[in-house]
């Protein structure tokens, strides 16, 4: 259908349109040339869509590329995720970080599952646990050609400058805005096409720092870079707060070689993944604040203590977590309540988060 340039009529917002916005036309001009290949992009399975989108909700693609590789050999189908145990997700999600996303996938992988199929609507992507309006609209654009707008952190930088918008994408009214913008441009025709077209060129060529304004096909028309504010756009109402918090692991050895290593709780960060001893302290401990913890009394004797990280930094979105280690030698082989015993050579098989593989690495160098 070609739209009649002398009617005055609104098309309804499903029609087909052959015009396309210049803008999205000089996006999917651009990626032709400069897109990248990449194997979620290969297939129109949503299951695969669906890891690809998780993965890369907190992670950059040249992260996330192996592990993507790794889950979806490991886990071919939905029905195998469902039939995994949540140890094994976590386990194969190790390193990725932000760990609610491996627990949310494992149980939107049962529902998907007891249901019987992936689900083929908008509304039945979004409700899948950890699916948020961006990712259904991915998923839904790339497996079913849906017109749905992706709306990412790209998005927002990328129409914040070239349509030179400068309210908060932090605030309702800048949320509604770029919102309704997204949907106005999109290539309703080929909504797979123009979504990963946008993303990518949010990626690598509107870039947040040094964007490359000079080779870039929409310098001409761009707003922001008329005025002189690229590097000012977008523009966020608040800065979130960080919280400092400092962790102190005592690495407990026992004579056999094992070691001791507990769950995460819920309700913090790293739930269900596993640890050494933690002590934690709201401001830098002094060796007298950590030699003087209530825990060592719980420990029985001990035949060494060891200091095998100072000070390492792991910055999280809204923590900056300080991490010391020790490496303590237990002197007998009993057992601490809420502490499972690992073997030596066992440890690989639980999932622990990065720090914990930091603090794993230097006492291995030590030892
Ligand atoms: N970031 C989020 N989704 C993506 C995708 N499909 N391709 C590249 N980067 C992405």
């Amino acid at each position: 259908m070609t739209r009649n340039p002398t009617s005055t009529l609104p098309l309804p917002p499903d029609a087909p349109d052959a015009s396309r916005h210049p803008f999205a036309e000089a996006v999917e001009a651009w990626y032709g040339r400069h897109g990248r290949r990449l194997p979620w992009r290969d297939t129109a399975d949503p299951y695969h869509i669906w890891i690809s989108e998780i993965i890369l909700q907190q992670t950059r693609v040249a992260q996330g590329y192996d592990y993507y590789v790794r889950f979806v050999r490991r886990f071919p189908d939905v029905f195998a995720l469902a039939a995994a145990s949540e140890d094994e997700v976590l386990a194969a999600w190790q390193g990725l970080g932000y760990y609610s996303r491996a627990r949310n996938l494992h149980a939107a992988a049962r529902s998907i599952a007891a249901a019987g199929a992936f689900p083929t609507t908008y509304e039945g992507v979004r409700a899948l646990r950890g699916v948020g309006p961006y990712t259904a609209a991915a998923i839904c654009s790339f497996a079913y050609g849906l017109p749905h707008a992706v709306v990412d952190g790209n998005v927002y930088r990328v129409l914040a400058r070239h349509f030179g918008l400068s309210t908060p994408i932090d605030s309702t009214a800048g949320r509604h805005e770029f919102a309704a913008l997204a949907e106005a441009l999109l290539d309703r025709k080929a909504p797979a096409l123009y979504n990963q077209a946008l993303m990518d060129f949010g990626a690598l060529q509107c870039t947040p720092q040094n964007p490359n304004c000079t080779a870039c096909p929409l310098n001409g028309s761009c707003v922001a870079r008329q005025r002189g504010s690229v590097e000012a756009l977008p523009v966020r109402e608040k800065r979130t707060a960080v919280r400092d918090r400092y962790f102190v692991y005592l690495y407990l050895l026992r004579p056999d070689g094992s070691l001791l290593l507990r769950r995460r709780p819920a309700g913090d960060i790293w739930q269900g993944l596993y640890e050494p001893l933690l002590l934690e302290f709201s401001s830098a401990p002094s060796e007298t604040d950590v030699m003087g913890h209530a825990a060592w009394a719980t420990l029985g004797p001990v035949s060494s203590v060891a200091q095998v990280v100072r000070g390492r930094l792991h910055v999280l979105t809204h923590q900056r977590l300080h991490m010391d280690g020790y490496l303590v030698r237990l002197a007998s082989d009993a057992a601490l309540p809420g502490f499972v015993r690992v073997e030596a050579g066992a440890r690989d098989a639980y999932a622990v988060p990065r720090l914990v593989e930091l603090l794993f690495e230097a006492v291995d160098a030590y030892i």
